[in-house]
C-alpha cells in the first residue's frame, strides 16, 4: 500500500509518498513564512494562491525521489480540514483531480489526526492505546486516542492556543511571525525566577487550558522595564516556564486519569525542547514512555498526511472520490 499526501491547509505547501511496508519514501515542503512576515501573520489569499504555484512541481518532485507513479501510488490523500478554506480547497482539488485522472482513491484526512499519527513516522512508534497532547499555533488539546480514528478530546483551550501564545508574546518581545521558535532560543539565554507568571487552570480540576491571560501578564512585566537584552530573555524564561509547567501538569493529570501509559506530543509546540524535557521527566516518574516526532515532523507536512491515508486506506476506511474541505472540523465527529 502506498499513498501520495498533499498538506496545504495553511502557509505550508507539503507533499509525501509514504508505504506500508518501507515507511517515508519521499517528501518535500514550501514553507511561506517569509511571504507572509510582511504582515505579521497568514493572509489567506496570498497563502491560497502560492499553493496553486507550488503544488504540482512539489508533486512531481517527492514522486520522482519516490520512484512513484500512478503504477504505484494506491491512493491521494489530502488535509479536508480543518484550514484556511481556499489553501485547504487548493490541496482538495488537486488531490480528487489526480485520484480521478488516475482511477484511484482520494482520502480527505483530518489534519489534527495527521499530527497525532505523526509519531507513527519514526522507528520508535507508539502502540494504539495512547494519550497524545497535540500543540500547535490553531489548537492545544488532550486527546484520548483508542485506535486509528477513535479519538476523544479529554480537554482543550477555551482561548489562545499555545502556539498561538508563544507567538503573540514573541511579537511583544519584537520577534518575527511566527515567533514560537525563536522566543524558546531567547528563553534559553533568560534566567529563571525574575518573572513568574500566573499558570492558568492549575487550580482548578479538569484538563481544559487558558493562555490568553499570559501574553497580558507578559506585556504587563515589559510595561515597568526597559526592553534590553537580558529583560527580553527574562521575560521569554519565565514565559516558558509558566507554558511548560501548565502542559505539563495537565498532562500528568491525563495519564493518570486515563491509565495510558504511553504518551504523544504532536504539533508544532511539540518542537519545543524545554517541553520535551519536562514531559520526559513527568513520564518516567509515572513508569510511562515518551514518544514525538523529529521536530520537522511536529510542525505541518506532508508525511503525516500521507501516513494517516496510508493507515486508513489500510484499513478499508475511504471514502472513493468525494471532495471534501472544511474550514471548521472538530476531530472525532464523522468525515
Ligand atoms: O503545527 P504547526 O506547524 O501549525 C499549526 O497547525 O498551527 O504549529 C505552528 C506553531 C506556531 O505557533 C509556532 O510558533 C510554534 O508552533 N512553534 C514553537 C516552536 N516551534 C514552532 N513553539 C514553541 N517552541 C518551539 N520550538
Ligand atoms: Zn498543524
Amino acid at each position: 500500500m502506498r499513498v501520495l499526501g498533499i498538506e496545504s491547509s495553511c502557509d505550508e505547501t507539503a507533499v509525501a509518498v509514504y508505504d506500508d511496508a518501507r515507511g517515508l519514501l519521499s517528501h518535500r515542503l514550501h514553507s511561506q513564512v517569509a511571504m507572509h512576515q510582511a504582515y505579521g501573520g497568514v493572509v489567506p489569499e496570498l497563502a491560497s494562491r502560492d499553493h496553486v504555484r507550488r503544488l504540482l512541481p512539489l508533486v512531481r518532485e517527492a514522486l520522482a525521489a519516490a520512484a512513484s507513479d500512478r503504477t504505484t501510488i494506491d491512493g491521494i490523500a489530502y488535509t479536508a480540514g480543518p484550514g484556511l478554506i481556499g489553501a485547504l480547497l487548493v490541496g482538495a482539488g488537486f488531490a480528487t483531480g489526480l485520484a480521478l485522472a488516475w482511477g484511484k482513491p482520494a482520502l480527505g484526512i483530518h489534519h489534527l489526526e495527521g499530527h497525532l499519527l505523526a509519531p507513527l513516522l519514526e522507528a520508535q512508534a507508539p502502540a494504539f492505546p495512547f494519550l497524545a497532547l497535540l500543540v500547535s499555533g490553531g489548537h492545544t488539546q488532550l486527546i484520548d486516542v483508542a485506535a486509528l480514528g477513535e479519538y476523544r478530546i479529554l480537554g482543550e483551550t477555551l482561548d489562545d492556543a499555545a502556539g498561538e501564545a508563544f507567538d503573540k508574546t514573541a511579537k511583544l518581545l519584537g520577534l518575527p511571525y511566527p515567533g514560537g521558535a525563536a522566543l524558546a532560543a531567547l528563553a534559553e539565554q533568560g534566567h529563571s525566577g525574575r518573572f513568574r507568571f500566573p499558570r492558568p487552570m492549575l487550580d482548578r480540576p479538569g484538563l481544559d487550558f487558558s493562555f490568553s491571560g499570559l501574553k497580558t501578564a507578559a506585556l504587563v512585566a515589559l510595561r515597568g522595564c526597559t526592553m534590553d537584552e537580558s529583560t527580553r530573555a527574562d521575560v521569554a524564561r519565565g514565559f516558558q516556564e509558566a507554558v511548560v509547567d501548565t502542559l505539563g501538569e495537565k498532562c500528568r493529570r491525563a495519564l493518570l486519569e486515563t491509565g495510558h501509559e504511553r504518551l504523544v506530543i504532536a504539533g508544532g509546540v511539540g518542537a519545543n525542547r524545554a517541553l520535551r524535557e519536562r514531559l520526559l521527566k513527568i513520564v518516567q516518574s509515572m513508569g510511562a514512555q515518551l514518544y514525538f516526532p523529529r521536530p520537522e515532523f511536529c510542525t505541518d507536512n506532508g508525511a503525516m498526511i500521507a501516513l494517516a491515508g496510508c493507515k486508513r486506506l489500510a484499513a478499508g476506511m475511504h471514502a472513493g472520490l468525494s471532495l471534501s474541505a472544511r474550514a471548521n472540523w472538530e476531530l472525532g465527529t464523522a468525515d
